[in-house]
């Protein structure tokens, strides 16, 4: 199995070090920095699967064209606002890609993949909860991992060879994955249960660079706000016509969100928070990171369409929206 990723930054160096260490030919386009560090050292694969130094079958181009041979699976890496220019530059592979994903946290990269290959048969769909970042070129620390950790499927949900060969190299790897007829169901729950978190940490936290996660969600006025946003976009992804499962448990908390009163809720997500402080985490969402780095964040792509699927099915979505205003305002002057 072949398998390329373009943009392959703190998640793509991370699934790119996985599958290569379960035997997969991996070739990882990067950044030139990060690129000539792998190509020179190796990629350091650092956090919850322990260290490791990867040299092959891992190959590293800063170049689309100096990417060699066919892909069975083409994974696109890079974040919402950097889609079009990346794939602009990889028009060259369009040829030599049979299936093409990507773990955006996003629901349009699928329809923006088929538009790309001009054939939504060669699209499949992907959802992780995996968590990556990349510490200095050549070395990515792997912050998080859950029993079952990614989900794959056709989007005309059915079970294929090439999903399930998939879904087998990321097991052999050590990666908790399902091949599954319902990834449309996944990816919205994905984006409900992201949109509440990075819109309650951005819209709570953004002005404290010290603060943590967690240190929100200790705060009665903050588990409100984060009780609140989070059933803003429930109620959403439940008008859709969708019943929580919990995909990501025992991260994902939807299914407890929906069932209890509002007292409860808020004590729930307090005592999430005092447990999370309690073991030393000290991370928060990539958009938080954003925020901090002074860089563009993905509102638009991740944020927004719970809003605009509220506007076109009736659902208020009031706590919500005051968050993404609120996010948008700061976004406008990030670089
Ligand atoms: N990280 C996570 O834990 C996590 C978890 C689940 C889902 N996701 C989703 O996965 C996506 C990627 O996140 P990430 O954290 O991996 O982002 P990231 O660390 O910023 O990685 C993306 C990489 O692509 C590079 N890039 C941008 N344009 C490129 C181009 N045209 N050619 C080659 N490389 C290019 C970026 O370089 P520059 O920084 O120089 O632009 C960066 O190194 C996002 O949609 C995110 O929401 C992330």
């Amino acid at each position: 199995m072949r398998v390329a990723i373009l943009g392959a930054g703190g998640l793509g160096s991370v699934f790119g070090a996985a599958l290569a260490l379960a035997g997969v030919d991996v070739t990882l386009i990067a950044r030139p920095a990060h690129a000539d560090a792998i190509r020179r050292n190796g990629l350091k694969l650092t956090g919850v699967r322990g260290e490791h130094l990867i040299r092959e079958p891992l190959t590293a181009v800063s170049d689309p064209k100096d990417a060699e041979g066919e892909f069975d699976y083409l994974i696109l890496g890079v974040k919402g606002k950097d889609t079009d220019a990346a794939l602009e530059s990889a028009n060259c592979l369009k040829d030599r890609t049979r299936t093409a994903l990507s773990f955006q946290n996003n629901v349009v990269k699928e329809e923006i993949l088929t538009q790309w290959l001009g054939d939504p048969a060669r699209v499949i769909g992907f959802s992780t909860i995996e968590a990556g970042n990349l510490v200095e070129p050549g070395h990515v620390h792997n912050g998080l991992t859950i029993p079952t950790t990614n989900y794959i499927g056709e989007m005309d949900g059915t079970l294929t060879p090439r999903v399930e060969a998939l879904a087998d190299a990321f097991n052999r790897a050590g990666m908790g994955t399902k091949a599954v007829t319902n990834i449309r169901q996944v990816l919205w729950e994905k984006l409900t249960q992201i949109c509440g978190a990075a819109a309650w940490s951005v819209s709570c936290l953004a002005g404290g660079k010290e603060l943590a996660y967690p240190d929100g969600l200790v705060v009665p006025e903050g588990a409100a706000h984060y009780v609140q946003v989070g059933r803003d976009a429930l109620a959403v992804y439940k008008a859709m016509g969708y019943t929580p499962q919990n995909f990501y448990a025992p991260v994902s908390k939807l299914k407890e969100l929906d069932t209890v009163d509002d007292f409860d809720a808020v004590e729930m997500v307090m005592e999430l928070g005092r447990g999370m402080q309690a073991q030393g985490y000290r991370g928060t969402t990539s958009m938080h990171e954003d925020v901090r780095r002074g860089k563009k964040t993905e509102v638009d792509w991740i944020i927004k369409p719970l809003i605009d699927k509220g506007h076109e099915l009736g659902v208020p979505v009031p706590t919500l929206t005051a968050a993404y205003r609120i996010i948008k305002t700061l976004d406008t002057y990030l670089s």
